[in-house]
């Protein structure tokens, strides 16, 4: 099933200026970007984009991690999009991701781990709908 999902490369990835060699491995998979900006995040954006984790010990860290810099926000979409970005993420925290998947490669620390991908069809709608309400995606 054609699907889209929606990836967040995070402000260290950005910082290290490998948006171009994270993108490369989600097109080499097949997926397209559809729809692309890069963002500095408020803290309110952050917070609101991860209220699903307020109550989490790491909630505060994560947030002033999120808005340390910019992020390339990106849809992209393709056969089974959101389990295929996950593959190529890896394990959330990076000492646990396989070799080879961008978080392995990329990613220094569980908070600065890179990448962010959808981790469902529902969150996914939403989370595109965050960051691109109305006609900004291009199907093609
Ligand atoms: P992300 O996929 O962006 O979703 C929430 C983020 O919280 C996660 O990636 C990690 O960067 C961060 N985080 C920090 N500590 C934890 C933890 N113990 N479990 C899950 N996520 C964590």
């Amino acid at each position: 099933m054609t699907e889209r999902t929606l990836s967040i490369i995070k402000p260290d990835a950005v910082a290290k200026n490998v948006i171009g060699q994270i993108v490369a491995r989600f097109e080499g998979a097949g997926l397209k970007v559809v729809a692309a900006r890069l963002t500095q995040l408020s803290q309110a954006d952050a917070e609101a984009f991860y209220a699903v984790h307020k109550a989490r010990p790491f909630f505060k860290d994560l947030v002033s991690f999120m808005i340390s810099g910019p992020v390339f926000v990106q849809v992209l979409e393709g056969e089974g999009a959101i389990l295929k970005n996950r593959d190529l993420m890896g394990a959330t925290d990076p000492k646990k991701a396989e070799k080879g998947t961008i978080r392995a490669d990329f990613a220094d620390s569980i908070d600065a781990n890179a990448v962010h991908g959808s981790d469902a069809a529902e969150t996914a709608a939403n989370e595109i709908a965050f960051f691109f309400p109305g006609m900004q995606i291009h199907s093609r």
